[in-house]
């Protein structure tokens, strides 16, 4: 039995859809309610546990928004299909907690909520960037600690940017806009991996470096290395945008560490454990100059022991795409999913879902992750 307290929205509803968090904005609900559902949100700040889940699902629930805090696995969506649900949304963009294969098996729709957290996300790893370069963090503590005696020539010295190499592992959506980001900002050169050429980008950076010739500036480079390890070894700064998956955990382990430059600055805004958390804190101990801002956690809401005393790394509690727009929009475009699904909406066409952020959303699902293979399987 669940001792955790829910509140219902819209109960006369006809349709019955459980939401595991409180979502920030009154636009998702109204989204919901258009869309004829009764709307039961759990209000308790503690995860729910998969049996919580299930609990709540009961015998009727036709969809459901979670969170990427809860295991949506295949028992999860066994009891969704039972109760005789269709729809789920993950309430974020990645969805390495969900068991994507097993929802196409029980024939439900699988959403995430792209397109909202680019610059928010981008935004926050250039913040840790800087916060850890310049030791932002570090200097605050000591401030509030009384230990501020007067200023001298050699407290707190840290990185300079401009004109340095940063890194991108993963140059998707939010990997190419911090890499703008730090390039244009800084006047950076850029290295990054990613299995596949980002043509966008590589026109971008020789756009903006021909802009600077002309007026007299030095040249930019944008060069896609082979592996992750040559990024790491000519990076100054390195931030991480990859899915979490087999191949990505452990990414960034101790010997990928040994790679990189002594006094480098490693970035993860992406999901803890593609950075081997321990071998950091080993690396962290014993390389001062080395520094490390990091949003997400291998063992998240823990953090490996150790990690909390180092005064090179700046930790931040999984806050990247905490915007109100963006957390907002993420509320809006998980309930258009859930919606769409249960009133037999296609899903959207499209990259631009701006649409669905205010007033009347189209009738389609914005993002649907497992559409293609729910059509393939014909189930
Ligand atoms: C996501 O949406 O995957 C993010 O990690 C949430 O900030």
């Amino acid at each position: 039995m669940s001792d955790k307290k829910w509140t219902i929205v819209n109960p006369g509803g006809g349709r019955r859809v459980i939401v595991t968090k409180e979502l920030p904005g009154e636009h998702w609900k109204q989204i919901l309610r258009r869309a004829d559902c009764s709307i039961e949100i759990c209000t308790d700040p503690a995860v729910l546990s998969k049996e919580e889940i299930i609990t709540a699902i009961g015998d009727r629930c036709d969809g459901a928004i979670g969170q990427l805090t809860e295991n949506w696995d295949a028992e999860v969506f066994v009891a969704l299909r039972a109760a005789g649900g269709t729809a789920y949304s993950n309430g974020a963009v990645g969805y390495n907690n969900v068991d994507v294969a097993a929802a196409t098996t029980n024939r439900i729709a699988v959403g995430n909520t792209p397109g909202v957290l680019t610059e928010t996300t981008a935004e926050m790893a250039v913040a840790l960037t800087f916060a850890a370069g310049r030791r932002v963090t570090e200097a605050d503590r000591f401030m509030r600690g009384g230990r501020y005696q007067g200023w001298l020539p050699t407290m707190f010295m840290g990185q300079r940017f401009v004109g340095k190499t940063v890194g991108v592992i993963g140059a998707g959506r939010i990997g190419s806009a911090y890499a703008r980001m730090m390039v244009e900002g800084h006047k950076m050169d850029l290295v990054y991996y990613d299995l596949y050429p980002n043509l966008a980008l590589e026109r971008y950076v020789a756009e903006y470096s021909a802009f600077l010739v002309e007026r007299g500036e030095a040249p930019l480079t944008c060069r896609r290395l082979g592996s992750v390890a040559d990024v790491l070894r000519v990076a100054d700064v390195v931030s991480i945008h990859t899915v979490l998956d087999d191949s990505t955990y452990h990414l960034i382990d101790a010997e990928a560490l040994a790679a990189m430059k002594p006094d480098a600055i490693l970035v993860n805004s992406s999901r803890g454990p593609v950075i081997d958390e321990a071998a950091l804190v080993e690396h962290c101990r014993a390389n001062p100059e080395f520094r490390a801002g990091l949003d997400v956690f291998e063992d998240e809401p823990a953090m490996k022991p150790g990690l909390a005393d180092l005064d090179n790394v700046v930790i931040v509690p999984h806050i990247a795409s905490a915007t109100v727009w963006t957390r907002e929009g993420m509320s809006s475009l998980a309930a258009a999913n859930v919606a769409a699904i249960l009133q037999g909406y296609p899903v959207w066409d499209g990259d631009d879902i701006a649409p669905f952020l205010a007033g009347d959303v189209p009738q389609a699902a914005p993002s649907i992750v497992n559409a293609e293979d729910l059509e393939a399987s014909n189930l």
